[in-house]
């Protein structure tokens, strides 16, 4: 798993522009900053420091053009791909002078939306502001088939793990409809949860969002579940896909914990997910679960590339090794989590066994999987034994 380039898309259309960020999304491309023309795209590009920037040229077509300009002076390296529905002569040539590197034919397709960004990023100078990649927007979804397998202890373990590790800031989403854990786990109280910032989605800002989050110790904001899962009933799932795109302009990593189940909000959690851990138990009713579900993902054309099998053993009896997982499930083990008792005890504590038994198993396998998931090397010591065979050393990607 990477790092992807800045993206901000100037558009006056808000909904091509969400439309836009569903498009970059598998390309783990990252949009931090999203608006129409005028002083707001400078200033947002001088706060956010985009890679590239994406610009609709439409009327008034001076005011646009003055806009790309404005944000080209801002970020002088970063290049603009320019779209507009108009290919006169005069356009393009002024689209040309304010220094855009491409200019589509709006509408386009994806694959030549990606064409164009791989192209113009190919020549951005090293050493210029494009090329330095950063952690950002990624949305990673803990899914799976099934309740007790470790899906709220992976959540809440990585998201820990990347913010006392790595300069990046962490948001964990509980959409839990059943039993969000989130925040029992981290001992924290639930002021204003998912269902009250899915509902308001389409007006939120920044900083009535931020407000809304509970901080915990560790750093992680978290945004926990509504407490009763009727709480649920009214939230809609495309509020909650577009409520972890705004939060994932905020931080560098959401995180999505799920129920064990398959419902709309589960699909919402796996549409905007960039990376996908899907965690399966090794008992023969998971196992035949997961296969399930990935045959479901496949079917439904789920980019395969997402997904990220994670084995975990919640429970001590072992019986099944990781090579017969592989085969039964077609898929390589992206990275196995030891049964440890010490994961319980620190549930029990209110503290994820990072930060309760940074010493334990598990809390160093954890932290091994977040290392893997910001693209930071795994602990030495975790690349022994059976972990060896699962992590190509030095892997960044
Ligand atoms: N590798 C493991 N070793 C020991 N206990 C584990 C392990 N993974 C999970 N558990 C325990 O299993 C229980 C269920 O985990 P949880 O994360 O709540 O599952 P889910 O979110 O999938 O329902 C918790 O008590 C947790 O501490
Ligand atoms: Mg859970």
């Amino acid at each position: 798993m990477g790092r992807n380039p800045l993206v901000m898309i100037i558009d006056e259309d808000p909904i091509f522009r969400q439309e836009l960020q569903a498009m970059l999304t598998p390309a783990r491309l990252a949009v931090v900053a999203d608006c129409g023309y005028g002083v707001e795209a400078a200033s947002l590009a001088e706060e956010l420091k985009p890679d590239l920037i994406l610009a609709s040229i439409e009327e008034p077509i001076a005011r646009a053009i003055q806009t790309v300009e404005a944000v080209r002076g801002i970020r002088p390296n970063a290049p603009v791909i320019a779209y507009s529905s108009s290919t006169e002569l005069p356009l393009v040539r002024q689209v040309m002078h304010a220094g855009a590197r491409d200019l589509l034919v709006h509408p386009f397709k994806v694959g030549e939306l990606l064409a164009a960004i791989e192209a113009v990023m190919r020549t951005v100078p090293s050493g210029g502001a494009a090329a330095q990649p950063q952690a950002a927007g990624t949305i990673l979804t803990v899914f799976g088939a099934k309740g007790g397998i470790g899906k709220t202890t992976i959540t809440t373990n990585i998201a820990t793990a990347i913010a006392r590790d790595t300069d990046n800031s962490v948001l964990v989403m509980d959409l839990d409809t059943r039993f969000g854990d989130v925040a029992i786990m981290l001992d924290i109280e639930p002021a204003v949860t998912v269902a009250e910032m899915a509902a308001q989605v389409a007006t939120l800002d920044r900083a009535t969002f931020k407000s809304a989050l509970v901080e915990h110790s560790s750093g992680v904001f978290v945004l926990p579940s509504p407490k009763h899962p009727n709480d649920w009933r009214q939230v809609q799932a495309e509020d909650v896909k577009q409520l972890a795109r705004f939060a994932s302009r905020m931080f560098d990593y959401v995180i999505l914990d799920t129920p064990g189940a398959f419902n709309d909000i589960v699909g919402a959690a796996l549409e905007v997910a960039t990376q996908v851990l899907v965690v399966t138990s090794v008992d023969m009713a998971s196992i035949k679960d997961t296969s399930f579900i990935l045959d479901v993902l496949e079917s439904e054309g789920f980019p395969d590339e997402r997904l990220f099998l994670t084995v975990n053993h919640p429970n001590g009896a072992n019986t099944i090794r990781s090579a017969d997982i592989e085969r039964v499930l077609r898929k390589q083990v992206f990275w196995e989590i030891p049964h440890d008792s010490q994961m319980t005890m620190a549930t029990q504590v209110g503290l994820p066994v990072v930060l309760a038994r940074p010493k334990s198993r598990a809390a160093s396998n954890l932290t091994g999987l977040a290392g893997k998931i910001t693209g930071r090397d795994a602990p030495a010591r975790e690349s022994k034994g059976f972990l060896r065979r699962l992590i190509p050393a030095g892997s960044r990607n």
